[in-house]
């Protein structure tokens, strides 16, 4: 397949992650149109990218009028129709499996034949997803990690019948968003979430096995492992419900003991001490 020279992003969800991309995406000359379900959320979403825009002209990371001419290459809508035109379109809906095809089914009907259709999400099978639609050779899933504007990382994802052109035009606009793309299969968790998931619950399983304070276990990691950040901080932010949901997730597929989130950070995640966001996890955050 013919690539065509991608200039118009389409970003389909501005939530947590959609608004993160939107934001690399205009910041680095694209043009984005971002869609919502609902005008009220597509605003939440240019409020939020103003806002990180903005703080990053106060600490003189950015100027004013870059920061204008970024917010006025981002359009908002409601109406998926309104992407006709994009070169390249990334989801970032709800991780569910139902709604992603039928966003795809909607978006072939869309979107130029040789527009690249890709996939932010984290536990499904891109294969699965680019199913939905009669050409998946065009479809990929770009793998962006939390918050996006910040992690360098884009593990770009090579699924069963994606083309060579659709893998090398999300490398180049990964680079183009000044990350650090990698290229890999579509296989559960990918790459990063492949290993650390299963490592982070080893940790969290040492916790009892050594009788380890979490304080403990992480100068164990930092100081001897030379880890930028110990496994319990890390839970913490990432969120205790999150890494359960995504361990869950990775283990139903992979069946490894190894994978599945333990029993402590279960209990945890239905006391609802998930870590920084409710204030209370391995630590206190008041
Ligand atoms: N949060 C992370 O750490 C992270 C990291 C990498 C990838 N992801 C993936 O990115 C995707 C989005 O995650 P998020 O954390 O931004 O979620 P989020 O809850 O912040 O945003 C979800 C978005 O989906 C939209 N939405 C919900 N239901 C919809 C539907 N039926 N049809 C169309 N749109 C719908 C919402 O309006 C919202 O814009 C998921 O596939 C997730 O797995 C998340």
């Amino acid at each position: 397949m013919t690539v065509p020279e991608i200039r118009r992003v389409g970003v389909v969800g501005l939530g947590a992650m959609g608004a993160g991309i939107a934001q690399l995406a205009i910041e680095a000359g694209f043009e984005i149109v971002g869609r919502e379900v609902s005008a009220e959320l597509g605003a939440k979403a240019h409020d939020r990218i103003a806002h990180f825009l903005q703080r990053k002209v106060d600490k003189e990371q950015m100027g004013a009028p870059e920061r204008e001419r970024a917010l006025g290459a981002l359009s908002l809508t409601t109406d998926l129709a309104d992407l006709a035109d994009c070169d390249l379109v990334i989801e970032a809906i709800v991780e569910d499996l139902g709604p992603k095809l039928e966003l795809f089914r909607a978006l072939e009907e869309i979107v130029r034949p040789d527009a690249i259709l890709a996939t932010n999400t984290s536990a499904l099978s891109v294969t699965e997803i680019a199913a939905a639609v009669s050409t998946p050779e065009r479809v990929v899933g770009m793998h962006f990690f939390n918050p996006a504007p910040l992690m360098p990382l884009v593990e770009i994802v090579r699924a069963q019948l994606s083309s060579d052109e659709a893998v090398e035009a999300a490398v180049t606009v990964g680079e183009k968003l000044g990350k650090r793309p990698i290229r890999c299969h579509d296989t559960p968790g990918f790459v990063v979430n492949r290993v650390l998931i299963p490592l982070l619950n080893d940790c969290l399983r040492v916790l009892d096995e050594a009788r380890v304070s979490p304080e403990d276990l992480d100068t164990a990691m930092t100081a001897g492992a030379g880890w930028p950040m110990g496994p319990c901080t890390l839970v913490d932010l990432v969120g205790i419900d999150v890494h359960v949901h995504a361990s869950e997730a990775l283990y139903e597929k992979l069946r490894e003991p190894r994978i599945a989130p333990p029993a402590r950070i279960v209990a945890m995640k239905n006391a609802g001490l998930l870590g920084r966001k409710s204030g209370r996890g391995f630590y206190r955050y008041d």
